[in-house]
């Protein structure tokens, strides 16, 4: 329930409804935004990104960690405008294919601030790592060991020296989150199993032009307590001592008002900081953390605007967009809250469609809206992570834009799809 000008946590910093009831984001009201640049539309509030970027980083110093590197997980907003903001706050930047390597580069991160994550990679993927010499290779399995061996014998590194490498474990923790995102449990697609480590371990040190740094976790997404991190780091200890841990990403988020408030990006560095000293990891060794969604899933909201209203059993509010910008909900039952932007408040029960024929296209199971009209403008906030990674075009529905809002002043750093880029790639 909004009451006055607050606003739910879920919204970007420095949100607020203004005198006119609409909600502005980075200064600039959502009412104009939506005029100006159409919906759907991703729109960010470019300091929130920023803010959260200064926060790990101040929050890894006052725990006590000389040498903690935030590596921004590339996947929650792949978006060249969202990497070159982290890459100048000084983040690294995690990639989990050519693609996001080719983009973080583009965008400015150097070669030696890139992790190369990836259970699949395929050989021009490590062919490529290589060949920038990225900062860390994170080994997976031990046909990746085998390809990579085969890759230095044939000279992919040049003059550059040996590659660094993480040997990434599963570390068989669960934290409690939705099992399409838990990657730290025994029978994980990723990682070497606590049982296999050693070996991999053994096996990178052999060979030549490898130089095992250290050992990489992430137990899963959207967690919202800390003692699986804590646990992790207990279990990761176990495997011996070296000079990089990367405790990978994590940090759940708040998307809906009602879901019990995440830690804060103090309390999670803090607690990740504790528990590295606590397993040995001292604060002379390099700590590496990979949050995603924590650096960049609250800073945006998305724009909709309402094309039909009617009642059966539900009250259907249907938007013009759906599940080619947002595919969580569908994917994993992601739970969002949508708001009217100049009417928030609202007390009426409706499920928020999407405009595609799929009866599963609902972003909003259980929206509570104020009267919603056709020509509404919808907002649902935190879809700054995995949303505009995952959109397509399912229906020839164009891809939304992105609009970057600072001081009241709103800049597209990503234009919307057109029908021609649709077919840009046709060959006839
Ligand atoms: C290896 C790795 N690191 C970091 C992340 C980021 O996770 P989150 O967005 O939950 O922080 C992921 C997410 O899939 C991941 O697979």
């Amino acid at each position: 329930m909004v009451t006055g000008t607050s606003l739910p946590r879920a919204f970007p910093a420095g949100s607020r409804l203004n005198e006119r009831g609409r909600l502005e984001v980075g200064g600039c009201d959502t009412i104009e935004l939506a005029a100006e640049f159409g919906t759907p539309a991703y729109v960010v509030a470019e300091d929130d990104l920023r803010s959260r970027a200064r926060a790990f980083l101040q929050a890894g110093s006052e725990a006590g960690q000389r040498d903690l590197h935030v590596v921004f997980a590339s996947k929650a907003f792949p978006c060249t405008a969202v990497l070159e903001l982290f890459a100048r706050e000084g983040l690294w930047c995690d990639v989990a294919s050519g693609g996001e390597l080719y983009l973080a580069l583009n965008a400015g991160f150097a070669p030696e601030r890139i992790v190369q994550h990836g259970n699949a990679k395929s050989e021009s993927e490590l062919r490529m790592a290589l060949r920038n010499r990225v900062g860390l290779i994170v080994v997976d399995n031990f046909d990746e060991i085998d390809r990579l061996e085969r890759l230095v014998a044939e000279g992919e590194l040049g003059d550059r020296g040996a590659q660094p490498v993480l040997v990434r474990v599963t570390p068989d923790v669960r934290g409690d989150t939705h099992e399409k995102i838990s990657t730290g449990q025994a029978d994980s697609k990723f990682g070497f199993a606590m049982g296999e480590a050693r070996e991999a371990i053994t096996r990178v040190q052999s060979v030549q032009g490898l130089s095992l740094q250290g050992l990489h976790a992430h137990i899963g997404s959207q967690l919202l307590s800390l003692d699986p991190f804590r646990r992790a780091a207990a279990e990761l200890a176990t495997l011996g001592e070296f000079p990089v841990w990367d405790l990978g990403g994590g940090l759940g988020v708040q998307y809906t008002e009602d879901q019990p408030a995440p830690p804060s990006i103090e309390q999670y560095t803090g607690a990740i900081v504790a528990a590295a000293h606590a397993n040995g990891m001292g604060p002379d060794t390099r700590l590496m953390i990979e949050p995603g969604r924590s650096l960049s899933a609250n800073a945006a909201v998305t724009l909709y605007t309402v094309e039909s209203v009617k009642q059966n059993v539900s009250r259907w509010v249907a938007v013009d967009g759906g599940m080619s910008d947002n595919m969580r909900p569908m994917l994993y039952g992601a739970v969002y809250e949508a708001h009217v932007a100049d009417r928030f408040g609202g007390s009426t029960d409706c499920v928020l469609a999407g405009k595609h024929c799929e009866s599963g296209d609902v972003i909003v199971r259980e929206a509570r809206l104020n009267d919603p009209r056709p020509g509404d403008v919808i907002v649902t906030p935190a879809t700054g992570a995995y949303c505009y990674s995952m959109a397509s075009n399912y229906n020839g529905v164009p891809r939304p834009p992105v609009i970057f809002c600072k001081d009241g002043d709103a800049r597209v750093v990503v234009r919307r799809e057109s029908f021609e880029d649709m077919t840009a790639r046709d060959v006839r």
